[in-house]
């Protein structure tokens, strides 16, 4: 394996004094795309809170490109180019598609810079730039979704870190979003993923984290996850 960009290393958090997170440590490598999987509850937004700087983690440690980020707050990851698309999309949902998507672009100040990138995400998603002057709240659940990736994508991120994407969508469009996912590749950003859908998350991942109870029970390819009897039991149905 390649050397990790993002390494986390032993990371304890929680909230008011509650430990939910008991020690997790993962890595991501430069253009891997890589799934945290598990229950509800399990302390995958928490972990990616902690990562995005969002939260300040009690003990342990997140290194971003060899630099020690732990606690940086999340507008200084932004701009070392770690952006988190969290759970539940938070558009401005009075705001045009292409208010929102230029919001992402804050740490920017060029405007021909500004521009490409539209046109970049635009490209990735057509419909975006169909809807452009239309008002975030008035698209659908899927649109909405790849809205807030697209927004994601406009901060130029190596890393971006996307949040239970598939949250209050219906199948069809889950798959549409996730197929999303894997095109954003494209732009040569390392992605990774929370998944309460296990099964679809890991059959787009190269590797696969398993977290239960706050802890990483398992990790390995996700070709190799997905084989795994536990897996299947607790995870699939199978
Ligand atoms: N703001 C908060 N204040 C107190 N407890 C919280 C807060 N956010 C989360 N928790 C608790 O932390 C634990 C882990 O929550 P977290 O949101 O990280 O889980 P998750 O794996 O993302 O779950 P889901 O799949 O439902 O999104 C849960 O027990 C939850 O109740
Ligand atoms: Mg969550």
């Amino acid at each position: 394996m390649a050397d990790p960009i993002l390494k986390v290393t032993d990371v304890c958090a929680g909230y008011g004094g509650v430990p939910v997170l008991h020690g997790i440590s993962l890595e991501v490598c430069e253009g891997e795309l890589v799934a945290i999987v598990g229950a509800n509850g399990a302390g995958k937004t928490t972990t990616m809170r902690t990562i995005a700087g969002l939260m300040r983690p009690t003990r342990g440690s997140v290194e971003f490109y060899e630099e020690d980020v732990t606690g940086l707050p999340a507008h200084v990851m932004v701009k070392k180019g770690l952006t988190y698309v969290p759970e539940g999309r938070r558009l401005f949902q009075k705001l045009s598609v292409r208010e929102n998507l230029e919001l992402g672009a804050f740490t920017e100040r060029n405007r021909d810079v500004i521009e490409e990138r539209l046109a970049r995400v635009y490209d990735l998603f057509p419909i975006l730039k169909e809807r452009s002057d239309q008002k975030a709240e008035t698209m659908s659940g899927g649109e909405q979704q790849m809205l807030a990736i697209a927004r994601g994508l406009m901060s130029a991120p190596k890393l971006i870190l996307l949040d239970e994407l598939s949250l209050g969508l219906q199948p069809s469009l889950v798959e549409r979003v996730l197929r999303a996912v894997t095109e954003i590749r494209r732009f040569n950003v390392t992605v990774l993923m929370v998944e309460q859908r296990v099964l679809e998350a890991l059959e787009i991942a190269d590797r696969g984290y398993v977290i239960q109870s706050g802890r990483v029970v398992m990790s390995g390819p996700s070709g190799q996850l997905l084989n795994s009897e536990e897996v299947k039991r607790a995870y699939l149905g199978i």
